[in-house]
């Protein structure tokens, strides 16, 4: 594995590959990498001639009071998974390789980004766009791996792609959990003991609106108040939202007539946790 930090040299490692006639696969992370990101690179190492990953912890997504300082870092050991999975470039920008002095262009994500994670991190889903993008003009991806976790990143970079006619085909996986359904995520190690036991409310909340939805409820503040009556026995469990949306355009619906998606979020302590569980058809 090589690791590489210059954009530049990036570029010419996979326009090198692209000329050959390689498949390129990009997983983008911001590092702590944890199983959930072991599943996406294992895909597109099994999908891809060439697979890059990137560790760049994206300042343009925080928010001013959000944790861009404390968030986890450990470049060794996610050098050392990197290697264990082969992938074949890592990319390690520096904050200056990215945002140079005078950057000034970033992408304004539409009706996508509006609502639930939008409606709390009012400029995330702009910064999540502008790094993506620039991350696959320097990558030139045939694929692109993002977790379901992060629905909403999803639905906001597969607009972009078909907006912006990128070539990349942005390809979805699964959420990998933990044994009692909590959802992998890097902020997980922020979790106190006691905090952890309460976080899988998250899982429980969203999976009793699947059950309610599987024996046939089709009815969204029925659903909704299936995953409410879970979260409400948690009081150590802040709710910022809990919703039921259409699965592709992520548009609010009242009835489940077409595949929807049912997303939670909220805030334990100081650690907001998001979840969601895809709602069966009839
Ligand atoms: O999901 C993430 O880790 C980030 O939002 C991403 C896609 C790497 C962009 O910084």
């Amino acid at each position: 594995m090589e690791t590489i930090s210059s954009p530049a040299d990036l570029r010419n490692r996979t326009l090198a590959a692209l000329r050959a006639g390689k498949t390129i696969g990009f997983v983008p992370t911001m590092g702590a990498l944890h199983a959930g990101h072991a599943s996406l690179i294992r895909r597109a190492r099994a999908e891809n001639d060439l697979l890059v990953v990137s560790i760049f912890v994206n300042p343009a997504q925080f928010g001013p009071a959000e944790d861009l300082d404390r968030y986890p870092r450990d470049i060794p050991r996610d050098t050392a998974l990197c290697e264990r999975e082969k992938v074949d470039l890592l990319f390690l920008p520096r904050v200056e390789d990215v945002y140079p002095p005078g950057f000034d262009t970033f992408v304004a994500p539409g009706r996508a980004a509006e609502g639930l994670c939008g409606a709390s991190r009012p400029n995330h889903f702009r910064g999540v766009a502008t790094v993506v993008l620039k991350f696959f003009s320097v990558v030139r991806p045939t694929r692109a791996y993002f977790g379901e976790k992060d629905y909403q990143q999803i639905a906001v970079i597969r607009r972009m792609a078909r907006d912006l006619d990128l070539d990349a085909e942005i390809v979805p996986c699964p959420t990998v959990r933990e044994a009692d359904g909590l959802a992998m995520s890097s902020r997980n190690a922020f979790l106190s003991p006691e905090e952890r036991t309460t976080a899988t409310v998250l899982f429980r909340a969203v999976s009793a609106m699947a059950r309610s939805r599987e024996t046939g409820e089709r009815r969204a503040a029925v659903l909704r108040e299936a995953g409410g009556s879970v979260l409400a026995a948690e009081p150590a469990f802040r709710v910022e939202y809990l919703e039921i949306r259409d699965a592709e355009t992520l548009d609010p619906i009242e009835t489940c007539d077409r595949p929807a998606v049912a997303l939670l979020a909220g805030r334990i302590g100081g650690v907001r946790l998001i979840d969601n569980v895809r709602l069966p058809c009839d």
